[in-house]
């Protein structure tokens, strides 16, 4: 079996590895993770593409909000088991190694490309909405032609979002130099995006006229479903939860518990902003003018400092996500190089910050220009879909590997199995269908082209041929 596809890392090697040098300590608990969850969730879904889907589903965007809650706890408890089955630190990529043989892996940290890296380029795409926004709240306007993707404005010639390109440039630069979101920092970003989001709530609620609340769903059911496969973004981040299982204490309580009261009290905070934004606003008037809705709902009010408090709030959450999802690009990149899947550069670490310095600035260049040059949505899809297919992928593994190794030590099990991954492998593929069929075509070349890379340079070159 060493050549075929399923040939594999060894457990026991990968182990050893990992507890030679400085094994991870257990010190998280059922807090600090609903607090690392929240941190790596509370982003651009809810600040910027809660737009578009009112514009898809009407006020019924809550019912959205609730179906793709769902399908994340699903695939959560997932995720989680298949995290917590190899007892070594990485991510999804490393464990997939390890269990279901090299091709597999190396399509999963393919795929993660577009969760991540994409994901980058389209939380800066929100970011600069809300700086911009906060920008002219002081006087200072930005040249049309600069503050979009071309073609993304309706009405406008738009060239290059330069803000977008901007924050990621400076975040690949902390990354470069060693920076990491440390426990304290990103506990303090979660408070003040849970404040701003309170802030939001406290303040327009006052203006809801539940009059724009009817009619419920003017798309029916199939706007409702369109608008839940493109909030799943929201959601993206919570699999940060289930992938710190090796550093986290008692996971088999504490894992669930993070796990479900991070998804439940962001899926509480974002249905109650979408009663109140269609509430406040009726819903045909987030058209054209969406790269800052919760805000714009305050302004529309003539509360134009909240409004301003609300972007500063939106522009610091959403810095955060950034750094957490381009650190997991570079850390993935990292292992599939180190394994040989990948060109050596990419893992090479610089002798001075310890970083993989040129990985680094590779992705993060990658990822301001693709943040840009495309549009919000059409990004969002992608990342959702590369998302999706991971967890359906990580839903069957659970399956598999409950059959062919039951004997394999669970840091975490799921929970009715195997009810709970069926369920995630189903609504993560009803999303899928629901995002159209262009997305679908751009994910199957992504991976046609992962496919031809593969056979064509990481067979030959993976370091188990030496062995
Ligand atoms: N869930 C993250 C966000 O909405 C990716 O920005």
């Amino acid at each position: 079996m060493s050549n075929g596809l399923a040939r594999k890392k060894n457990i026991e090697d990968m182990i050893a590895a990992s507890s030679s040098g400085k094994g991870l300590k257990r010190e998280l608990g059922a807090f600090d993770l609903t607090m690392l969850g929240i941190g790596a969730i509370i982003g651009t879904g809810i600040f910027v593409l809660t737009g578009t889907g009112a514009l898809t589903a009407g006020p019924g965007l809550m019912l959205s909000f609730v179906i793709a809650g769902l399908a994340c706890l699903f695939a959560a408890l997932a995720y989680a088991e298949f995290a917590s089955t190899v007892p070594v630190s990485g991510s999804v990529y490393t464990y997939t190694y390890a269990t279901l043989g090299e091709f597999l892996a190396f399509i999963i940290g393919w795929d993660l490309i577009l969760e991540y890296l994409l994901a980058v380029s389209a939380v800066s795409v929100g970011w600069s909405g809300y700086f911009q926004s906060f920008l002219s709240g002081i006087g200072i306007d930005l040249p049309t032609a600069l503050t979009a993707a071309p073609g993304s404005v309706e009405g406008a010639t738009t060239f290059f979002n330069l803000p977008a390109f901007i924050i990621i440039m400076a975040i690949t630069l902390l990354i470069s130099l060693g920076v990491k979101e440390s426990k304290r920092v990103n506990n303090i970003m979660v408070i003040l995006k849970v404040l701003v989001v309170i802030l939001f709530i406290a303040v327009a609620c006052f203006y809801v006229k539940p009059s724009n609340w009817t009619p419920f769903a003017p798309f029916g059911f199939s706007g409702i479903f369109q608008a839940a496969a493109l909030v799943f973004f929201a959601f993206i981040g919570f699999d940060a939860v289930a992938s710190a299982a090796e550093e986290t204490k008692n996971p088999k309580k504490n894992l669930p518990r993070g796990i479900m009261a991070s998804l439940f009290v962001c899926t509480i905070l974002y249905v109650i902003v979408t009663a109140i934004m269609t509430g406040v606003v009726p819903f045909m008037k987030f058209e054209g003018a969406i790269d800052h809705p919760i805000s714009l709902v305050l302004q529309m009010s003539g509360q134009n400092w909240v409004a301003g408090i609300i972007d500063v709030g939106a522009v610091l959450g959403m810095t955060t996500v950034m750094l957490v999802m381009l650190y997991g690009q570079t850390r993935v990149m990292f292992s599939m190089s180190r394994d040989g899947l990948m060109p050596a550069k990419l893992s090479k670490v610089h002798p001075k910050y310890k970083t993989p310095f040129f990985g680094t600035w590779f992705f993060g260049t990658v990822a301001a220009l693709v943040g840009a040059l495309i549009p919000l949505d059409e990004l969002a899809k992608l990342v959702n879909i590369g998302t999706l297919a991971a967890f359906i992928l990580i839903s069957i593994a659970v399956l598999v590997l409950r059959k062919t190794r039951p004997d394999m030590p669970r840091g975490f099990r799921c929970p009715a199995v195997p009810l709970v991954p069926i369920l995630a492998i189903l609504f993560c593929g009803f999303l899928i269908s629901q995002l159209g069929s262009q997305t679908f075509i751009r994910f199957l070349i992504w991976l046609a082209i992962g496919v031809v890379i593969y056979f064509a340079y990481s067979r030959r070159n993976s370091k188990l041929n030496e062995k």
